[in-house]
Parts: C-alpha cells; sequence; structure tokens
C-alpha cells in the first residue's frame, strides 16, 4: 500500500493545498467579526498565543504523523497504536458533518454570486435572504419542505468536490488548489484596495482595531482565539494529516508548517481589513455607528454586504460579483479537503479504489446534505458547527497532543521532522505538545462545557440543542469507536 500511495507533485503542491483547506470561509466571514467582537486590536495577543502554543504546534505535530506513519488519520493512529485508532475516525466523522452544512453554506454563496451581477436582493436585504430566498422556518424541527433554490447549489457543489476528488490527488486536489487559490488572493486584494480607498474606510478600520485591554481578562476571549486559530488552520479535522502523508519521504515538514500557519494568518489580516473597510462605507454612507452594521458569518456574507453594495453603484455589482466568487472558491478548496480526509481515510481502511469512495462520498454525502436543503436547514447549521467546533475539533486536538506528548514521546515525532527540515524544532516544541496545548484545550473544554450549561447556545430549545449538538458528538464518539472495532481490509 505504501509504495502506491499517490504523492504531490512538488512540496509547493503540498503547501499550496494545505493553505487552501486553511483558508476557507473562517478567514473570511469568522475571523473579522471574532477579532471585533473580543477586543480588537488588543485580540492579537490571544490570537498569536493561540498561533503559537497550539496551532503551529499542532500543525508540525499532524503534518509530523501523517509523514511519518504513512496513512490517513485513523491509519496513522492505528500504527501508533491500535488502541488510539478510534481518534482518528472522530475527526472523519466531524468532517463529514462539516462538509454536509458547509455545502449549504456554498450553495448561498453560489446563489448570491448569481444574484450579485443585479443586485438581485432588492433593496432589503435581510427580508430577503430570511423570507425570500431561505424561506426561513420558525424553529430546527420544523422541516416545512424542501428549499429547491438551495438544493440546487447543493447538488452542483458535491458535483465539483466529486469531480476535484476523483481526479486524484496530483490532478485532481493539486492542480484546483493551483487554479483557485491565486485566483482567490488577486480578489481578495482587488476587494481590500478598492474598499480601503472608498470613503468611510478608515471608519470601519478603526472600529476594528482599537484595543480594548479590558477584555484581556475575560476567558471567553481567550477561548474565542484558540477556538478561531483551530478553525482556521483546520487542525483536528484529520486534514493535515491525511494531506502530508502524500509528501516525498524527504521533504521540509517544519517550514511547510510554519508556511501554511503565516500564509492563512496573512489572509486573515487582509480579509479583516477589506471587510470593515466595507463596513465602515456602509457606516459612513448611512450615518450610523460601525457597530450597528457589524455581524459576523451568514449575516455578514448574505445581509450586511448585499446591503452596502446595494448603495455603492457599479463599484457595487463589482464587488459583490468578487465578494461571492471569493467565498466560493475558498469553500470549495477547504471542501475538497474534506472530502479526501474521509475518502483516504475509506480507501485505507476497506482497501476499495479511490475513484469507488469518492463517488460513494459524493452520494452520500449529497443524500446527509439534503436535512440543509429544509427550510430549517440554516438552524441545523448554527448549531451543529457551534458544537463541533467547541466540543469536537478541541477533543481531537486534545487527544492528538495527550497520544504524541504522553503516550509515544514528543521526540519520536521532532526527531523525524527534523531528519527530513532545513529548519529544525528545538525541546520547546515538547513542552508545548505535552503540557501547553492540552493545558489550554482543557480549560477550553471546561469552559464551553460551563458556559454551555449556563446559556445554552443560541437560544435554541435544549430538545434542539441535544438532537443537533451533543447527539451529534456522541455519533462521533461512538461512530468513531464502532469504526475501530473492524478490521483492516488493506495489508
Ligand atoms: N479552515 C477552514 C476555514 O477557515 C474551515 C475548515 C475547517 C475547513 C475544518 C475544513 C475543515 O474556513
Amino acid at each position: 500500500m505504501e509504495e502506491n500511495r499517490e504523492q504531490w507533485s512538488s512540496k509547493m503542491g503540498f503547501i499550496i493545498a494545505a493553505i487552501g483547506s486553511a483558508v476557507g470561509l473562517g478567514n473570511i466571514w469568522r475571523f473579522p467579526y471574532v477579532v471585533y467582537s473580543n477586543g480588537g486590536g488588543a485580540f492579537l495577543i490571544p490570537y498569536f498565543v493561540a498561533i503559537f502554543t497550539a496551532g503551529i504546534p499542532l500543525l508540525i505535530l499532524e503534518y509530523g504523523v501523517g509523514h511519518k506513519y504513512r496513512g490517513s488519520t485513523p491509519l496513522s493512529l492505528f500504527r501508533i497504536n491500535k488502541k488510539f485508532e478510534w481518534m482518528g475516525w472522530w475527526p472523519i466523522i466531524s468532517s463529514g458533518i462539516i462538509l454536509c452544512y458547509y455545502s449549504l453554506v456554498l450553495s448561498m454563496a453560489m446563489k448570491y454570486l448569481t444574484l450579485s451581477f443585479t443586485k438581485g436582493w432588492g433593496v432589503d436585504s435581510n427580508s430577503y435572504f430570511y423570507n425570500d430566498f431561505l424561506n426561513i422556518s420558525s424553529s430546527p424541527f420544523d422541516f416545512k419542505g424542501i428549499n429547491s433554490h438551495v438544493l440546487v447549489g447543493i447538488i452542483a457543489i458535491w458535483m465539483i468536490n466529486w469531480f476535484i476528488c476523483y481526479k486524484g490527488i496530483k490532478s485532481g486536489i493539486e492542480k484546483y488548489n493551483k487554479i483557485l487559490l491565486p485566483c482567490l488572493l488577486i480578489i481578495v486584494m482587488i476587494i481590500v484596495i478598492r474598499g480601503v480607498t472608498l470613503e468611510g474606510a478608515t471608519l470601519g478600520l478603526n472600529t476594528l482595531f482599537t484595543p480594548d485591554w479590558s477584555k484581556l481578562k475575560n476567558p471567553k476571549v481567550w477561548i474565542a482565539a484558540y477556538g478561531q486559530v483551530f478553525f482556521s488552520l483546520s487542525v483536528g479535522t484529520g486534514i493535515m494529516m491525511t494531506y502530508s502523508s502524500y509528501l516525498p519521504k524527504k521533504t521540509d515538514i517544519n517550514n511547510s508548517a510554519f508556511m501554511t500557519a503565516f500564509a492563512n494568518c496573512s489572509f486573515e489580516f487582509i480579509c479583516a481589513i477589506g471587510v470593515f473597510s466595507i463596513l465602515g462605507v456602509m457606516a459612513f454612507s448611512s450615518g450610523v455607528p460601525v457597530n450597528e452594521v457589524v455581524s459576523s458569518g451568514i449575516g455578514l456574507a448574505f445581509i450586511a454586504f448585499p446591503k452596502v453594495f446595494s448603495l455603492m453603484g457599479i463599484w457595487g455589482n463589482i464587488l459583490g460579483v468578487l465578494f461571492f466568487m471569493c467565498l466560493t472558491f475558498a469553500g470549495i478548496t477547504s471542501a475538497v479537503s474534506l472530502v479526501e480526509a474521509i475518502s483516504a481515510a475509506i480507501v485505507d481502511k476497506f482497501n476499495i479504489e479511490r475513484k469507488i469512495v469518492v463517488t460513494r462520498i459524493s452520494i452520500c454525502g449529497f443524500l446527509l446534505s439534503i436535512i440543509f436543503a429544509t427550510n430549517s436547514g440554516l438552524y441545523i447549521l448554527d448549531i451543529m458547527d457551534n458544537f463541533i467546533n467547541n466540543y469536537g475539533i478541541v477533543s481531537v486536538g486534545l487527544l492528538e497532543s495527550f497520544v504524541i506528548g504522553w503516550y509515544l514521546n514528543a521526540d519520536i515525532i521532532r526527531n523525524h521532522t527534523n531528519s527530513i527540515s532545513y529548519i529544525r524544532i528545538g525541546s520547546w516544541w515538547n513542552i508545548i505538545i505535552k503540557y501547553i496545548t492540552p493545558l489550554f484545550l482543557f480549560l477550553i473544554l471546561i469552559q464551553s462545557i460551563f458556559n454551555e450549561f449556563k446559556a445554552p447556545y443560541g437560544g435554541y430549545s435544549g430538545w434542539a440543542l441535544t438532537v443537533y449538538g451533543w447527539i451529534i458528538i456522541l455519533i462521533g464518539i461512538l461512530g468513531a469507536i464502532i469504526l475501530s472495532k473492524k478490521t483492516w481490509k488493506s495489508n
């Protein structure tokens, strides 16, 4: 199996694909808001602490493990010790769930891309989004029916996922990342340059970066920083291990980890500047303070931004098209990485041909995504996203640092990556992986659970949070244990 494992055509190809996975919707619509609402400029302190105490060390860990054991996440962990195999399946199941709701977001982005040519959302972007487009129901269990516009987009996304992954590592994932990522960068640069030169932009930028140091005392701010870094670097989902398993034997792992993190970080900052300058424009022209026009995620992309574009004349059309193209491209490269993490695991475990696996995953994934095309899809997305990010991914990071730091001995991975890398990692890495990362992640987990009970997420009913939140986490763990009990069909 090792001998015929497909490979990237070059280290650059791998790094581009890894950046493609890391750079996603999180950079564009999540980061700007997270910075703003967690202390603005002051947030940069927890953010960089999180990057250096969890982001980069875990990236090195995941790259190192995937490369040394040359397998998908479950296979790599199995090779460390078979009792850890389940820890490799949990992120794979989480990835599957992320992928399904990601397809809803991508479907909406594509729909808005088509609308943006004519600003088809009309004058009231809020009402258009919730009523005319989504026709959203009253609660997470009130499915009403299937929204055909959303469904068409979901079908398209799964076809794109299927097409890119079906073609394989080199001529599929690598090739399309090499096209989409540079396009993404150019588009973002155009948006930012245009954005900061518009009247009112500084208003937005001041709001974004004005530091509120008092926020640093709030543990929630630190949790937000770790959460953002985790989600943004795509660690804890099995992607990075899988991607690095396709690297040639001799390749610079440490350098790749720094480059991925650096590129992702820079991209996040550029996006934040673009987003807030445009929000500043809106605040300026409608005469309300920036904090009244700002929002995150869905609200930013599908309500606030369309509104700004409507205010702008021809530049509104241009920026609108570019912005939704940006979301679509960034989302596709991340979605593809999720499909790859899942298919690699199944190929390794059941020894089925890759193309067949990709096809089956795409069909099953599409069928599961249909729930997000119902009129309550957006609620379900919101709940699942919160639980998977706060509990699923963070727990996997915690378990990984335990297994490598305590069970395996961090030196084994560090010596491996050092032996092939130009930059050598010092023993500080062991200390981080053994003590600091697990400590922080543990605190975050406890805090999140505590907050969850104190103030249940998003004001949803306990029942909805149980079904779409806790049960999803439980399915991840139980499913992982069940899968790990099955015998390996491959050698
Ligand atoms: N890293 C991606 C982002 O920033 C999100 C993502 C997380 C993608 C996990 C795949 C897996 O948006």
